[in-house]
């Protein structure tokens, strides 16, 4: 044999190998779902049928696609998710639309929170169609008379909260195979600590925490709360400017409340300063040791300053920052993504929220920092 017909071959054999794989999986999965299902036959034959019914079904759900639809607008735009292709969602196939007569062939219904209007909400729900519930904000920035009036609507949440069945965080994952050096590492900075700041007071207090902070070491604060400029607001050039100068950036979330975690954060990791964190969210559960600084770990903002001083000293102990990037890299997945795949498990678990105002005010346990101890708001 020709090598070129060997590699050809082989080729199809690994192909079938992976295809028999994905079909054996999902015939596993299905016929957990299968099981309980009677069907009056004579033994043998049923068998067999429940065999050939679940292949036909493991098909035609790797076929299917979902319709999901977007009911209200996102702050008045109708069309906020771009087209499902451009997403780069892994298999498998959904269809998002924002066109309202596909209503009662929709899987699934997207309502962003702050577009909701109870006059306007569909009048039909098919039994098997999930309600989704969008919101980007905290508590402090949620309407509570609105969500009280929405109990018992919704089957799941897409949010920053852990407990959500949609995340609209990026998540840190593992690489498969560890990095043995990081590029491009920018060092030897001149400044200590830079902060982008627009909202100069907020329910954390996170600005009276800067206002300590200040005494020990020099914080250079940009946007409107201070007297430096960055721009144009919010681009890549202007964080890269902060990035070349500063060795720390204050990610302080405006709202200390359970889980709540935001850009601020993220996207100071993928830059070469390290994030001073100060929110709610558990940051060791969702970032790998030593990619952060935590302001609440200090009992005081003035220790927290003196250890930013020593580290910025101990050049080894500042690259220490980045060791991470060896192991672990950000990922984000579009929400529509998440719940495309959720709607394509074959056991879809049933719930709603049936008190989503105490879930989500009273849950979150939200307060802020204060000299003596955490007030509660
Ligand atoms: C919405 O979908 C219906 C049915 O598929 C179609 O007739 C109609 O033209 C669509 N409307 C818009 C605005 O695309
Ligand atoms: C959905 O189905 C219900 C009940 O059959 C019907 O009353 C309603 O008009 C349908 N809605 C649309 C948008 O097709
Ligand atoms: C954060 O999570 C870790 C691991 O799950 C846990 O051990 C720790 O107590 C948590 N910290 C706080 C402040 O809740
Ligand atoms: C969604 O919530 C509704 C309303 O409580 C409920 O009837 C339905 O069974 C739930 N569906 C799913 C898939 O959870
Ligand atoms: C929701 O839960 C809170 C706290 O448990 C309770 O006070 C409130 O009455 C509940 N609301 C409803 C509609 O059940």
């Amino acid at each position: 044999m020709r090598p070129g017909k060997k590699i050809l071959i082989l080729g199809v054999i690994i192909g079938f190998i992976i295809c028999a794989s994905r079909i054996i999986f999902l015939w596993w999965e299905f016929s957990s779902v299968y099981q309980q299902e009677v069907v009056t036959l004579d033994p043998w034959v049923r068998k067999h049928w429940n065999h050939v019914k679940i292949l036909t079904d493991t098909l035609n759900y790797m076929q299917s696609t979902k319709t999901i639809l977007l009911w209200t607008t996102f702050f008045g735009d109708p069309n906020f998710v771009p087209s499902y292709s451009k997403l780069g969602c892994l298999f498998p196939k959904c269809f998002v639309t924002s066109n309202r007569s596909h209503l009662n062939q929709s899987d699934a219904l997207i309502f962003h929170l702050r577009d909701i209007n109870l006059k306007d909400m569909p009048t039909y729900r098919t039994p098997h169609q999930v309600w989704i519930l969008l919101h980007h904000e905290s508590p402090h920035h949620t309407p509570l008379d609105l969500l009280k009036q929405l109990d018992g609507l919704f089957n799941w949440t897409a949010t920053y909260r852990s407990d959500s069945e949609i995340s609209l965080s990026p998540t840190l994952k593992k690489k498969d195979k560890e990095d043995t050096h990081i590029d491009n590492f920018v060092h030897n900075k001149k400044k200590m600590v830079a902060w982008l700041v627009s909202n100069c007071k907020t329910p954390s207090n996170r600005e009276g925490y800067v206002l300590e902070l200040k005494k020990t070491v020099p914080i250079d604060i940009y946007g409107s709360c201070g007297t430096y400029n960055c721009l144009p607001k919010m681009s890549d050039e202007c964080y890269d400017t902060l990035n070349k100068a500063y060795r720390f950036y204050l990610s302080f979330e405006n709202s200390i409340c359970k889980d709540y975690v935001t850009e601020k954060f993220f996207r100071i990791l993928s830059t070469d300063m390290v994030p001073v964190v100060l929110g709610g969210a558990n940051y060791s559960n969702i970032a790998p040791p030593n990619s952060y600084i935590d302001a609440l770990t200090f009992k005081t903002p003035r220790d927290l300053g003196r250890f930013l001083l020593q580290v910025a000293k101990d050049e080894k102990k500042y690259k220490s920052y980045f060791a991470w990037r060896k192991t672990h890299r950000l990922v984000s997945e579009h929400y529509v993504c998440q719940i495309c795949k959720k709607l394509h498990q074959p056991k879809i678990k049933h719930s709603t929220y049936l008190n989503i105002s105490n879930w989500w005010f009273h849950d979150a346990n939200c307060y802020f920092w204060s000299h003596n101890s955490k007030g509660h708001a």
